[in-house]
Order: C-alpha cells, then sequence, then structure tokens
C-alpha cells in the first residue's frame, strides 16, 4: 500500500530524510519512531504530498506521489502535528466543511457518512457544540474522524497521542484499533509512545537524523538487544537461608536483593527459573510471584538511538 524508493528530503544543507526505504502492506498498522528531528513528520508530509520530495519517489495506495499527487492525496488521510479544526464552527460543520472539501458532493452521503463516524466514535452527541469548547483529546478524536471523511485507504497519523492524559490516549489507541480493523485502513503513525508502538503497530522503523536505523516487529526489536536474561522473584520474606539456596545454585549468576524482591541474572530464564524456585521453596521461602525480565521495546529504542551495537 505504500513503497517508497530512495526517499529524501533536503532542506538547504540539512538531509531530513535519507534514502528511506520502506514497504507498507495492505491493512498493516506501521508506526515510526525516532527522536525529535528524526524525519518522522517530513517523511509523512512528503506521503501525503504535502511536500515534495529532493530526491526519490514513492508509491501510496497505487499511485506515484510525484506523478498523481492529487489521487495520491485522495487516497490518504492526514492528521498533522497540530491538527487545525475550525473553532467556531460544530464539531457538525468542521466534517461537513471538509467531506465538501474532499468533493462528497451529494448531502445525503455526507450526512450518512458523518453521521455514520460520530456515532461511532461516540461523539455524535457533542455534534452541534463549537469545537473551541473541546477539549483537548475530543479535538484530537475529531480530527481524525475528519482524516477520514472520505474513506481513504491509507491514514497518516502524525504523533496522534501527543499532549494527551492516559484515559485520552488509549481512547485514540482504541480508535486507531478500530479503524485499522473497521476500515481495513493501512496506518501509518508516528508517536514518541512506545507503548502506542507496542500495543497497535505490527511493525514499526525506528529512524534517526533522517535515516532508517531499524525495521521490525516490536518483539523482534526487543529479542535484538543483548541483555542478560533475568528472573525476578518476589517473596513474603528473604532469608539468609534463602539466599545462600540461591547462591550455590549454579544456574544463579547474580543476586541483586531490594527488599523481598530478588533479581536473579541467569544464562536462561527457561532453564533456570524450576531450579531456583525449588530451591526457595525447599527452604520454606513463600513465593508471592516470579517473572522472567525481558528486555523492553524502549530499551531497544534507547539502545539504537544511542548509537550502541546491538545483535
Ligand atoms: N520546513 C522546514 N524547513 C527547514 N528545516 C526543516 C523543515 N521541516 C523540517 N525541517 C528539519 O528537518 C529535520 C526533520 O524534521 P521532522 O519535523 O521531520 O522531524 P520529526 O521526526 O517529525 O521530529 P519531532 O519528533 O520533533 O516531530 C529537522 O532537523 C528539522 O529541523
Ligand atoms: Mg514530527
Amino acid at each position: 500500500m505504500i513503497d517508497t524508493e530512495n526517499l529524501t528530503r533536503k532542506f538547504d544543507n540539512l538531509i531530513a530524510v535519507e534514502n528511506l526505504n520502506l514497504h507498507i502492506e495492505k491493512g498493516e498498522v506501521f508506526g515510526f519512531l525516532g527522536p525529535n528531528g528524526a524525519g518522522k513528520t517530513t517523511t509523512i508530509r512528503m506521503l501525503a504530498c504535502l511536500i515534495a520530495p529532493t530526491k526519490g519517489s514513492a508509491m501510496v495506495a497505487g499511485y506515484n506521489i510525484i506523478k498523481d499527487p492529487l489521487k495520491v492525496r485522495q487516497s490518504a488521510g492526514i492528521l498533522t502535528e497540530n491538527p487545525s479544526l475550525y473553532e467556531r464552527l460544530t464539531a457538525y460543520e468542521n466534517m461537513d466543511f471538509f467531506a465538501q472539501a474532499y468533493g462528497i458532493n451529494s448531502i445525503t452521503v455526507r450526512q450518512s457518512r458523518i453521521q455514520e463516524l460520530l456515532e461511532f466514535f461516540h461523539l455524535w452527541e457533542r455534534r452541534n457544540d463549537r469545537v473551541g469548547g473541546f477539549s483537548k483529546g475530543m479535538k484530537q478524536k475529531l480530527a481524525i474522524v475528519r482524516a477520514i471523511v472520505h474513506k481513504p485507504p491509507v491514514l497518516f497519523l502524525d504523533e496522534p497521542t501527543a499532549g494527551l492524559d492516559p484515559e485520552s490516549a488509549k481512547e485514540i489507541r482504541d480508535m486507531i484499533t478500530k479503524l485499522s480493523q473497521h476500515e481495513k485502513s493501512t496506518i501509518l503513525l508516528s508517536t514518541h509512545h512506545l507503548e502506542d508502538a507496542e500495543k497497535l503497530c505490527r511493525r514499526v522503523l525506528i529512524m534517526d537524523k533522517g535515516r532508517c536505523l531499524l525495521v521490525g516487529t516490536p518483539d523482534e526489536l526487543r529479542k535484538k538487544i543483548s541483555t542478560t536474561p533475568a528472573i525476578e522473584v518476589v517473596l513474603t520474606k528473604v532469608t539468609p537461608e534463602i539466599l545462600a539456596a540461591i547462591e550455590t545454585n549454579k544456574k544463579a549468576l547474580e543476586i541483586n536483593q531490594q527488599g523481598t524482591r530478588l533479581l536473579i541474572n541467569v544464562e536462561d530464564t527457561h532453564v533456570a527459573t524450576p531450579e531456583i524456585v525449588r530451591a526457595i521453596v525447599e527452604k520454606k521461602g513463600q513465593i508471592l510471584s516470579v517473572n522472567a525480565v525481558r528486555p523492553s521495546l524502549e530499551d531497544a529504542y534507547l539502545k539504537l538511538v544511542k548509537g550502541e551495537e546491538i545483535s
């Protein structure tokens, strides 16, 4: 659904995006991660035909962004970093304005589409309220709904959850999931929230200084960073006997104790966990929980953008 070939954009001497090659399948939710200035917004703006590439090209929904920008715009919806809604207009009027701008000329078609969308995303009751009085989260929801009024097969969302409280951010994530399932949209989103990437995206791309550092599923990225596996055991009480029993077990490489929580470095959590649990139970330890500690996507991300080696 989205294919780029050496997509590049310069601003004077600054290379904002450099030779980006990317392939996004139909129906995929794809995430762009990267620090400020990485080139996420610039990439999205090129793909949505808001700015032209300096070099390279891309196909979006079957259309070339250089040869067919109008067709691309019709096939894509975009939520920009600062979505501008008309604050003096009501939610419905905003929707209607954009529906007309997208060439939906029939009033009845517009009405039914707007009603369907506002109802589906729980904004229908507020349709006659002015947007100026909406909360940031509601504005963001409306801006996303507005972006899909013309049923575009491709949707670009630039930081859809930026500046939202956890509950509103979750609502937006739920909305994106619904869109992906209900409208079968192909969604490219940029985010600084690794939780978004983890929960929504089938694959993510990590970029920095205009270059793609890595593409993969969140799981693949996590697995690529090499950290020592560890087991976390929480007990009701940690006695010297329990500690000694774990220490003498060859599977335990190092033990860190924080109160009743033990973090035990091991070579392989699958092999070590049963043995260590047995050693604790034999010393009458009462276990509250046992977890294999896995590196987070955040660990992988931070390692990558700091330029550390990953395996
Ligand atoms: N219109 C412009 N004129 C000059 N430089 C620009 C312009 N737009 C972007 N840049 C530069 O291109 C680089 C990439 O910017 P971009 O906005 O794409 O980053 P980003 O990954 O979206 O960052 P953020 O996470 O802060 O939104 C930055 O160095 C930025 O200063
Ligand atoms: Mg940006």
